[in-house]
């Protein structure tokens, strides 16, 4: 059998990414992050347009060399088409096109949420490869889902937020105690050292499947402001009792979640993916999950839960052997149905 060679081309956000493949394997994985958002407190999609323009024809050359590949080696592009910030997605929409026609070879449109669940398909030692079904909770600073993946290609969306994802829920709390963005991992951080049961925030009250986190996020706001009135070094002397308690709160609402999602499908496999599922506490509750609840979850390799190339080349690779293609007119889009 021929092995498969994919480029793979991920622009979603603010990350300008190109990964190879042979088959289920990583060659290379280079992801340029862009620091200059930092100093805005959030990404600027005006400016992650350009430093994508700038970034993706060294980025790609990057990931060939270290592959130790040639263009000529490569049997097909894929690329996310979306969900994303369009000015983002064009650049790397545009590239993948460009360079299919150049080469004429096939060209794979990817989803990127899709992405972060098939993740657990690349061919890693000693990470173990979900068996369908399973259920994938999707955590990252863009969406929050709980999906039923029956097969490769049948995916299908039981639960979302109704409104923020669990990243802007860290990002917007950290934005409230004063820590630059993204704040995500440094609550992580100071969490470990904290108490999580300090103090009390109530869980929101959604239907079924579904999310709602911007209700916690103005909960911390009043309760921050309530402390400081009184005393204005509340957040510096209880820091990481607050990030552990945000941190615990978040985490619940999420296992509440899945707890409910075991109940309704019968399924006990669970998958994460997503920027969200470095966090530590949840990689640790999920763990415990397993002998507490009989789950078996799967925690991919840290590289491949932010955002990256190769989770859109392992779909890529799967449909390129159903020959599933597109053609060259197809359009980039901001929101994508699954
Ligand atoms: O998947 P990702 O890299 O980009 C999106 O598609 O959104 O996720 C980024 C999000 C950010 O909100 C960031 O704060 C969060 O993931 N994040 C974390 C941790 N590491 C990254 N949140 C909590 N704990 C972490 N350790
Ligand atoms: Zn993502």
């Amino acid at each position: 059998k021929k092995n498969i060679y994919t480029l793979a081309i991920e622009s979603s956000c603010d990350d300008t990414s190109a990964a190879i493949l042979c088959n289920d394997k990583v060659l290379s994985n280079i992801v340029a992050r862009q620091a200059i958002h930092e100093e805005y407190g959030g990404v600027v999609p005006e400016l992650a347009s350009r430093a994508h323009q700038q970034n993706i024809v060294p980025v790609v050359d990057v990931a060939l060399k270290k592959a130790n590949v040639t263009k000529n080696d490569l049997n097909c592009i894929a690329f996310t088409q979306g969900p994303g910030l369009m000015g983002s997605l064009l650049v790397g929409g545009s590239f993948a096109k460009s360079m299919s026609m150049a080469l004429q070879i096939p060209l794979i449109a990817v989803n990127h949420m899709k992405a972060h669940i098939l993740a657990h398909f690349i061919d890693e030692e000693n990470f173990d490869k979900p068996t369908f079904p399973f259920l994938a909770l999707t955590i990252s600073g863009g969406h929050t889902q709980i999906v039923q993946v029956n097969s490769f290609f049948d995916l299908k969306i039981i639960g979302e937020t109704t409104d923020d994802a669990v990243g802007e829920a860290f990002d917007k709390s950290a934005k409230i105690l004063g820590l630059p963005y993204p704040g995500g991992p440094l609550i992580d951080k100071y969490a470990q050292e904290g108490n999580p049961k300090a103090f009390r925030f109530t869980k929101p009250k959604v239907d079924g499947l579904d999310f709602s986190f911007s209700g916690l996020k103005t909960q911390i706001l009043y309760f921050i402001q309530k402390n400081q009135a009184v005393n204005p070094n509340f957040i510096e002397e209880n820091r990481n009792d607050i990030c552990a308690s945000i941190q615990h709160t978040i985490i619940n609402i999420l296992i509440d979640k899945l707890k409910l999602a075991v109940q309704q499908t019968g399924i006990k496999q669970i998958a994460i993916g997503g920027g969200v599922s470095a966090n530590s506490g949840i990689r640790k509750t999920l763990k415990e999950t397993e002998s507490k609840w009989g789950w078996k979850t799967y925690i991919p390799k840290f590289e491949y839960t932010t955002d990256n190339a190769a989770m859109i080349g392992i779909v890529g690779y799967y449909n390129y052997l159903e020959n599933n293609f597109d053609t060259n007119d197809i359009v980039s889009k901001a929101r994508i149905e699954f």
